[in-house]
């Protein structure tokens, strides 16, 4: 992460260097967030065609989705539709062939992949490791029901995966998965907050302050010790996810009837319950002023006072996304570097507010995210 984040700083300079320089965040983090995932994930380099690829499963046209609701299933099985694009879709899975095929031939490399190769049950530390991610996704410790509530859930998953290892379409499709969600959210998180500081001056000092003296109490040792004491850094980032949270809703089907409290509701088995995740990250009941960019919403005092289930940046429960801490980290890492020599401002093109594509797609998104960049003396 740390190697690839200089690529960062040698980009910033020569924007920096012109007059009047800018730059779209879009394609200065699009290709950070995909080196990193490639690297750690799968231990190889990528190049341009990796991000065209990945970017095409999240800009596709809006009568994909249309058709996928529309029309019955068989009839789209049968003429082999898929919503994603089937070329981005052969691109990813033919590059993890082969990266299969090598890793059958060579030595370890500690990566996702090799997990996901010699993937077998969860013993019962990982399910407390599980749910110790969990809690960081919640951003607050759960309650004994909500705990005990994802131990079942994750103790089930176990009783039904046995024994079981991935076959290579599994791996194939954790595969896909992990090029494509590891890098457009990452990206657009890291886009949108400094997008937001260049717009909020008096943030983005406070957060130059953090870094500098953090830095410099720990030798300019840029390490996960040293990340995690920036709290002022955690609550900017936590803020920008729930401003342009880049999932804007997530689903899940019901697996036995379930009465909703005392509202004489039913949902049965088998139903589809969709979770408004913008609409409750904007909610002015439970954040006031919720188009307005506060950190502070999420300094250590005010952080409990979040009401359960409505910041869902990363989804929650036994599925919710467990790239959390990786993206954390990633997007830290990036932000410490940039803020450190450069600040960020406003600049003749930048979008006041910010113009998203059409919603019916899966991710919130927008062409391109421009600001100014001056180096800092
Ligand atoms: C800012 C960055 C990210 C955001 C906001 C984000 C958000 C989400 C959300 C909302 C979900 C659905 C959770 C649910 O339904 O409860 C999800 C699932 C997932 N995410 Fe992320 N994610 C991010 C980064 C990553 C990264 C970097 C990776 C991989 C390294 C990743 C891998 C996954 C996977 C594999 C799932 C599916 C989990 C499952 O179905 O069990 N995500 N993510």
């Amino acid at each position: 992460m740390k190697n690839s984040s200089d690529d960062i700083l040698d980009r910033l300079e020569q924007v920096a260097t012109r007059q009047n320089g800018e730059i779209d965040l879009k394609e200065l983090y699009g290709d950070y967030t995909m080196n990193v995932i490639a690297k750690c994930a799968f231990a190889t380099k990528p190049n341009n065609i990796f991000v065209q690829n990945a970017t095409k499963l999240f800009t596709f046209p809006f009568w994909r989705k249309f058709l996928d609701y529309a029309v019955p299933m068989w009839l789209l099985d049968s003429l082999k539709f898929t919503v994603l694009p089937s070329d981005a879709m052969d691109f990813f899975r033919s590059i993890t062939v082969d990266l299969i095929h090598q890793r059958l031939k060579s030595s370890e490399h500690h990566d996702f992949l090799e997990l996901l190769m010699n993937a077998k049950k969860l013993g019962s530390n990982e399910i407390s490791d599980s749910i110790k991610d969990i809690d960081n996704a919640f951003f607050r410790k759960q309650t004994d029901d909500e705990r005990n509530l994802n131990h079942n859930a994750l103790a089930s998953v176990q009783f039904h995966t046995g024994n079981k290892t991935l076959d290579e379409d599994e791996i194939l499709a954790q595969s896909v998965l992990f090029f494509s969600v590891g890098f457009e959210t990452s990206s657009q998180l890291l886009a949108y907050c400094t997008y937001c500081l260049s717009l909020n001056p008096l943030c983005q000092e406070q957060l130059h302050y953090e870094i500098e003296q953090t830095l410099n109490s720990n030798q300019n040792e840029l390490d996960y010790n040293t990340v995690s004491k920036m709290t002022y850094l955690d609550a900017v980032l936590s803020e920008t996810l729930r401003l342009y949270n880049p999932v804007l809703r997530m689903e899940r089907q019901a697996s036995e009837d379930y009465i909703l409290g005392n509202t004489g509701i039913v949902i049965r088995k088998g139903m589809i319950v969709g979770i408004p995740v913008w609409a409750l990250h904007h909610d002015p009941q439970y954040y006031p002023e919720p188009y307005v960019f506060k950190p502070e919403r999420f300094s250590a005092e005010n952080r409990e006072r979040i009401v359960p289930y409505t910041y869902l940046p990363f989804g929650a429960g036994p599925r919710n996304c467990i790239g959390t801490r990786f993206a954390l980290l990633e997007t830290k890492i990036a932000l410490i570097k940039a803020l450190s020599k450069y600040r960020f401002i406003p600049s003749k093109n930048t979008q006041v507010p910010l113009r998203f594509l059409p919603v019916g797609r899966p991710l919130l998104r927008c062409e391109h995210v421009i600001v100014g960049v001056q180096k800092r003396c």
